[in-house]
């Protein structure tokens, strides 16, 4: 590895094979992971551990963010230490530490930031901060072809925006949800129906065998121009129909749970039509789109955005699921793409950087691109 005298940091153009560590703490799932990027342009998966939080949380229906920063402090040494055993390396002979500092539950972030600081300090290796979304955004790379640009379709419990990508740190918001995100809307959904959490799965689930026909939902935001989403409104639709249903049966779950998720469906496809629209237009090119985020782990969903891209002569890439939904490999990842891409902050920069409760994708983030490095991150 080739160390830049100046930043201590490896340099972006001259480098060769990079074995980095990725952890995630955000929300609810402790994880690490070790990925390979070789100088050849192929990557390696090596270890990627998860271990979620929904039996601690199970019973207040919903994240509890002081439960949640407790269980990563108990589990964040161990997830990391099988991380590293799983991948047949050790600590020294990684290249970097990446770790997502925001934007999530700030109890998590600081767990696994500092964590992550810990490592870098103890085995002299340079951090990366990384933010969480920009670890959804660039996910797809890793596992899959796709190149710049391409309009992505983010779709998690914590967030459900459109995002043109252009390349690493460079992103368009061209909408988010005024209300609900897409996964919370599912998660909360569940709970109203007397279904497990976390919901989406167990609404899809629910879904098999129901008829999406016999309810009808409303159109979010029909009138409304631009590519923001609203899910509150479905969600308020569905409890108004199942409250309407004295003992609701197996069958009107099913029923329930069909056409709920064929409206949530067809709320992102009306969002990302328009969002495709705007980027016909522009000079940015793309004519991929890319879902991801725990939602795009939609069978329904997947169809749709299928049917939607066919149509206007799209390529539809999704990652497999277990890329989907938050993990520490797409962490790993945004960092090896920020190595790559020069873009990685000194060390003192990035030791300083603090966790962040919020942190827009699109606003600009602590590194050599502003201010040559020199800069703290943004409070
Ligand atoms: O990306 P993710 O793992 O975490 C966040 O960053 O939020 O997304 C988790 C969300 C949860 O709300 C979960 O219910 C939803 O993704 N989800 C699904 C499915 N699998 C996970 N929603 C719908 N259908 C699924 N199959
Ligand atoms: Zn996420």
């Amino acid at each position: 590895m080739i160390l830049s005298a100046e930043y201590g940091v490896p340099d972006g153009g001259k480098l060769g094979d990079l074995l980095v560590l990725g952890v995630e703490s955000s929300c609810d799932d402790t994880a690490a992971a070790v990925v390979l990027s070789r100088r050849d342009g192929s990557r390696a998966i090596l270890s990627n551990v998860t271990l979620a939080q929904y039996d601690r949380h199970a019973a207040y229906g919903g994240v509890v963010p002081e439960i949640a920063a407790r269980a990563h402090v108990e589990r964040i040494d161990g997830i990391i230490a099988q991380a590293i055993e799983i991948s047949g390396h050790t600590f020294a002979e990684l290249d970097a530490v990446a770790a997502t500092a925001g934007p999530g539950l700030i109890g998590g972030v600081m767990v696994g930031l500092t964590a992550a600081k810990a490592v870098a300090l103890a085995h002299e290796l340079p951090l990366i901060p990384v933010n969480h979304l920009e670890g959804h955004a660039l996910s797809v790379r890793m596992s899959e072809e796709a190149a710049f640009p391409y309009l992505l379709l983010l779709i998690s419990g914590g967030h459900t925006q459109l995002i043109e990508v252009s390349g690493v740190g460079a992103y368009r918001r061209l909408g988010t949800t005024i209300d609900d995100a897409a996964g919370e809307a599912f998660d909360k959904s569940a709970k109203l129906l007397g279904l497990g959490q976390p919901g989406g799965p167990m609404i899809e689930a629910a879904a098999k065998g129901g008829r999406t026909g016999r309810f009808t939902f409303p159109k979010p935001l029909a009138r409304r121009e631009g590519c923001d989403f609203s899910l509150s409104g479905l969600k308020t639709a569905l409890r108004l129909e199942a409250e309407a249903i004295e003992r609701p049966t197996a069958g009107d779950v099913a029923d329930l749970a069909a056409a709920f998720q064929a409206a949530i469906a067809e709320h992102l496809a009306d969002r990302t039509a328009r969002a495709m629209g705007i980027v016909e237009q522009g000079e940015n090119g793309a004519r991929t789109l890319v879902a991801a985020g725990g939602v795009a782990a939609n069978g329904a969903i997947r169809a749709r955005l299928e049917a939607l891209t066919q149509d206007r002569g799209w390529r539809l890439v999704i990652p497999p699921a277990k890329y989907c939904t938050d993990n520490g490999a797409m962490i790993a990842w945004a960092g090896i793409e920020r190595l790559r891409a020069g873009l990685a902050p000194d060390f003192a920069t990035a030791l300083a950087i603090a966790p962040r409760a919020r942190w827009p994708l699109a606003e600009p983030i602590a590194g050599r691109e502003h201010g040559g490095g020199k800069k703290g991150p943004k409070a």
